[in-house]
């Protein structure tokens, strides 16, 4: 992988071949310096393993961007693609067609409670944001508050609301979003119940004029942040005290990371919109999706629904959707997560022992992270919040280049290793994967003591 996303597993700035010299004269490199860009040409994917021009084999330990996850040999997925394109290939969003409808269906099937219309684009971002428009056409009021430690997406709202460092460069970003503190028990000043209170006191101070307090539900490449059980129930309410909507950003959490359907679940609570992508087709396709409740559904009938993409509902993106939702049933893959992530876990735990520079692990399911530490007794990360927009790389950054020398692609970012595997991983691919993580974190060991 390239520096590129900033999930940067690759120190190595040797050699570009042909084709990766032609992208990079000619390509961005996505959140990055464009002299550091170092983008590593992938010839082949198979089972939960890529592989680089060179021919060298990597498991894949985050399904690429916590995406992949099916892996990379999703056949009825790729099949359902390839038919639908040469059925009908595309129809304007007026149309409909059997996949997007029954895709529709799907969601409301597997979606908590009375979620049960969608509004269909092409990333997580544009999920998000029409899940702000939603609620602002809805409740009539402009205010989001969202948190500190979050993404959102990249575009002009989506980044708005968007708590990491990406955001400050596109600032000063629409009007009217509010950040929150997060439920980081690590690495804030506050407890996470804390936080929430301090929410609770911010919307009764913004009065009557938030619209939505959005959340991921376990915040992802901010480092894989679960809250206490009781924070997201009482979020909800605390919301709905104030006039205000629930929104769960579930575009990373979502399909079965968590060994639940949603990150929600976990916590047994149903959003008023929740927003998808990423394992929706298991990155097969773009797609992402904004899911309503029928109350917020019904308001759209007499109210215009202003808002839509050429692209909304494409028809071989929603087909690779429905293939992958039917993959998760029929081969009980979310059940799957569910079980082999508490042996993932056990592992890393066995890391945490070994090593002196792992801080703290965190996580559930197949959606797990290690955070890094300069001191045994306490917190002083080795990756900063300004490393992630600042050139050059970071001791974490050298812990997964080393493990990717070791076979091993995990992303990593500011201070946390992001472990999301595909939820078809083996116990023997995690052994594999967890042995270069293993040499890798001697680095950050070894730089401990310097
Ligand atoms: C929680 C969350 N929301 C939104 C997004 C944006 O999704 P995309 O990159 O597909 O636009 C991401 C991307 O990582 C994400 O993790």
């Amino acid at each position: 992988m390239s520096k590129q996303d900033s999930f940067e597993t690759d120190s190595d700035t040797g050699d570009l071949n042909e084709i990766e010299q032609l992208d990079k004269e000619h390509v961005f490199g996505t959140w990055s310096y464009q002299k550091e860009v170092q983008p590593t040409q992938v010839v082949d994917a198979d089972g939960v393993r890529f592989t680089d021009a060179d021919g060298n084999d990597f498991i894949d330990f985050s399904s690429q961007l916590m995406c992949s996850n099916l892996g990379h040999s999703a056949e009825k997925v790729e099949e359902a693609i390839a038919e639908q394109a040469s059925k009908v290939g595309y129809v304007a969003p007026s149309y409909t067609t059997e996949v997007r409808a029954k895709l529709g269906q799907k969601l409301a099937e597997v979606t908590p409670g009375d979620l049960s219309k969608t509004f269909f684009s092409t990333s997580g971002t544009e999920a998000v944001e029409a899940a702000i428009k939603i609620a602002r056409f809805y409740t009539g009021k402009q205010k989001i508050i969202s948190r500190y430690r979050s993404y959102h997406g990249a575009t002009y709202g989506s980044i708005s609301v968007t708590g990491d460092p990406r955001r400050l460069e596109s600032e000063p970003g629409i009007p009217g979003t509010i950040k929150a503190p997060d439920p980081y028990a690590y690495g804030s000043t506050l407890d996470p119940m804390e936080s929430l209170e301090y929410i609770d006191e911010m919307l009764e101070l913004e009065g009557n004029t938030v619209a939505a307090v959005l959340v991921e539900p376990i915040v992802g490449s901010n480092g894989i942040l679960v809250p206490p059980d009781e924070y997201l129930p009482r979020l909800k309410e605390i919301a709905h005290d104030h006039g205000a909507l629930l929104i769960c950003d579930e575009v990373m959490a979502g399909f079965g990371r968590t060994g639940e359907w949603f990150g929600c679940d976990v916590f047994d609570v149903e959003p008023d919109i929740m927003t998808m992508a990423k394992g929706l087709t298991g990155a097969y396709q773009p797609l992402g999706a904004t899911i309503v409740n029928s109350e917020i559904a019904e308001h759209f009938d007499e109210n215009m629904f202003c808002h839509g993409h050429t692209y909304a509902g494409h028809p071989v993106a929603v087909a690779a959707g429905l293939a992958t939702i039917e993959t998760y049933q029929e081969e009980n893959l979310i059940e799957r997560a569910n079980e082999i992530g508490k042996y993932l876990g056990a592992q890393i735990d066995k890391l945490a022992e070994k090593h002196p520079s792992v801080g703290e692990t965190r996580g559930v399911g197949l959606f797990r992270g290690i955070e890094l530490t300069k001191h045994s007794e306490k917190r002083v990360p080795f990756g900063e919040r300004e490393d992630k927009i600042n050139p050059g790389s970071t001791v974490v950054d050298e812990v997964s280049a080393t493990a990717y020398e070791s076979g091993t692609y995990v992303a990593n970012m500011i201070n946390t290793l992001i472990i999301a595997p595909p939820l078809t991983i083996t116990k023997d691919e995690i052994d594999e994967a967890i042995n270069a993580i293993d040499v890798g974190l001697d680095v950050s060991d070894n730089a401990m003591k310097q």
